[in-house]
């Protein structure tokens, strides 16, 4: 593996993010983190378009963002609004940003870009230092789901119209926890080739990570309604605090 590249993913999707993403409903995870954030201010690791970032600053919240890529953050900036957020580019494993907030948020499976065990620890103690005695660390991703692939390779359908299919291909290295995969994109237009790499870990590994950084879980859900996790979840939510010294 090459050396990573925080400005890649965007280079090859920010045109068509917001279009690919468009029918992810938005106001489950606006209420809770609006919620969480107690009055605010809110930093948002990965920041992209402002998906998440322009309703919560609409809700009357102090919202920035860090992201690592120019071409998301520019249309962001394109969006009513969007030039009111400060956003810093960089790699939220390392980037600081001025100031100390209520709630960071990572959502969007977003973690997972980090591509080791070791910037997935530092992004955490990152988020810990941007957090306010008692702030919160909030986190949207998938729960892994190594039964899903045959000889460690999958093929999925992701979206089926008259206009449009999405279907994603992925490779799986158990023993690197690293899932390789590439969505092919066919429109009348033709044909998008959409990589992104994830470095995936368990939920319990990610419960570690925060107590490295001198936080503990407050809540684990299955999804931005607080429906509970169980067994049977593919996806959390999950809400870290930052422990008063
Ligand atoms: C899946 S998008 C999510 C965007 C937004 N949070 C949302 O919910 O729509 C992931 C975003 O994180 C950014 N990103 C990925 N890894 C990053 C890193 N290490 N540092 C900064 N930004 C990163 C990408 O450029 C992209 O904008």
């Amino acid at each position: 593996m090459g050396e990573f590249d925080a400005a890649a993913y965007g280079r090859t999707i920010a045109d068509i993010y917001d279009e690919m993403v468009g029918h992810v409903p938005t106001g489950p995870a606006v209420e809770r983190v609006f919620r969480l954030a107690q009055g605010g201010p809110v930093l948002e690791f990965g920041i992209g378009t402002g998906r998440l970032a322009l309703p919560l600053a609409a809700r009357g919240l102090t919202v920035a963002g860090v992201d690592g890529s120019p071409d998301m953050v520019a249309i962001l900036r394109g969006k009513p609004g969007g030039d009111r957020i400060p956003v810093t580019v960089g790699d939220f494993s390392e980037v600081n940003v001025e100031g100390r907030f209520a709630l960071v948020l990572l959502a969007f499976n977003t973690v997972f870009a980090l591509p080791s065990q070791d910037a997935q620890v530092r992004c955490f103690r990152n988020a810990a230092a941007h957090l306010r005695p008692g702030g919160r660390f909030v986190i949207e991703t998938w729960v892994p789901d190594p039964a899903a692939f045959r000889d460690r390779t999958a093929l999925r359908l992701l979206s089926l119209g008259e206009d449009e299919v999405v279907v994603e291909a992925a490779r799986l290295s158990p023993a690197e926890q690293f899932m390789h995969t590439t969505k092919l994109r066919m429109t009348t237009d033709g044909l998008r080739l959409l990589p992104a790499n994830h470095r995936y870990a368990w939920p319990c590994e990610l419960d570690l990570m925060a107590r490295l950084a001198g936080m503990e879980r407050e809540h684990r859900w299955a999804d931005w309604s607080c429906a509970p996790f169980t067994d049977d979840s593919r996806a959390h939510v999950s809400v870290y605090r930052l422990l008063e010294s």
